[in-house]
């Protein structure tokens, strides 16, 4: 058929390459609407063009002759505009379906959008922050919530998208055929660091999976480098490593230095108060920054990870 274009082709035109089924689907069905809008451009702007110039008006007495209708125009023009319509609804209907409809026995991940970071939760307890791992051509089904405001989760090469809304749980599922990395967004306004909410996803074959599952992320590191891993996964939107001003305050020399709060109070910067500005964050307000900007990590950093932090600000420390 005329709207049959390579999947490859139509996907480097407009979108990234399609890593599922669905997104293939999806491309068909936008390719059939392209083509048909061009047809149906092209008929109407050339028909106006066309009779613009044969029923001109020529000389003074010239007079347009007297056309009445013709039911079979009319109902031609009618009914096949029709037929293209439904094709479109029910063709859309079915893809629609179908990408909602997760298979029973996919696999679940909890997702977890936060000020401005994606949070991934399996089965197994494990968490990761801002990528995760997926069999290829397995059906994984996405649960997903927010902690504070509206985020939205967006895979292009997947070609879903599924809104992430505080104190409810919605989903979305995918079955990905190509092995490779593909970048999530948020595509929901959430502030200003909402450019910045990014994720990967990772898919893998089965056994990479499998030994990933098992594997312990911060294997042979030492406490500073899980530090800088939290770091890199909860921290990066907010705080820069030097003393550059961000959303929050830079991490570069903060050991030992006297900061000055909102209260107009100050404490000198150690372990305890680097602790409590994880955990309760709006306890201590650093003057010139806004009350209750930063979410409470309390209950998502395990023990080993908290200290990791402590220890990756103090290597940012000048002795
Ligand atoms: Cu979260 Cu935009």
């Amino acid at each position: 058929m005329l709207f049959w274009i390579d999947r490859a082709a139509a996907s480097s035109a407009f979108m990234p390459p399609a890593a599922t089924e669905t997104a293939s689907r999806v491309d068909s069905l936008y390719m059939f609407l392209l083509v048909v809008s061009l047809l149906a451009c092209v008929l109407v702007i050339g028909g106006f063009i066309y009779f613009a110039f044969k029923y001109k008006r020529r000389t003074e007495t010239d007079k347009t002759p007297y056309i009445t209708h013709s039911n079979v125009l009319e109902f031609t023009w009618s009914f096949i505009p029709f037929v293209i319509f439904m094709v479109a609804f029910v063709w859309g209907w079915w893809v629609y379906h179908d990408m909602r409809t997760a298979p029973s026995g996919a696999m679940e991940i909890h997702v977890y959008g936060q000020k401005w970071s994606w949070e991934f939760v399996y089965k197994s307890g494990k968490r990761l922050s801002n990528e995760f791992y997926v069999p290829v051509n397995e059906p994984v089904k996405l649960i997903i919530t927010s902690k504070d405001v509206l985020h939205s989760v967006f895979i292009p090469s997947f070609r879903i998208k599924q809104d992430a809304v505080p104190g409810m749980y919605t989903s979305l599922w995918f079955k990905a055929d190509k092995e490779g990395i593909f970048q999530m967004f948020c595509t929901e306004f959430c502030g200003d660091q909402h450019s910045a909410m990014l994720a990967k996803v990772h898919v893998v074959s089965k056994e990479k999976y499998e030994d990933w599952l098992r594997n312990d992320p911060y294997k042979g590191l030492d406490l500073a480098q899980i530090g800088e891993k939290v770091y890199q996964g909860r921290c990066i939107a907010c705080h820069a490593v030097t003393d550059q001003k961000k959303v929050g305050p830079g991490f570069a020399n903060l050991l030992g230095k006297i900061q000055s709060f909102m209260d107009g109070s100050s404490v000198t910067v150690d372990e305890n108060y680097i602790r409590e500005s994880i955990l309760n964050p709006n306890a201590k307000v650093v003057s010139g920054y806004p009350q209750g900007v930063m979410p409470t990590f309390a209950g998502q950093l395990a023990e080993q990870e908290l200290t990791g932090v402590i220890q990756y600000l103090k290597s940012l420390t000048n002795q």
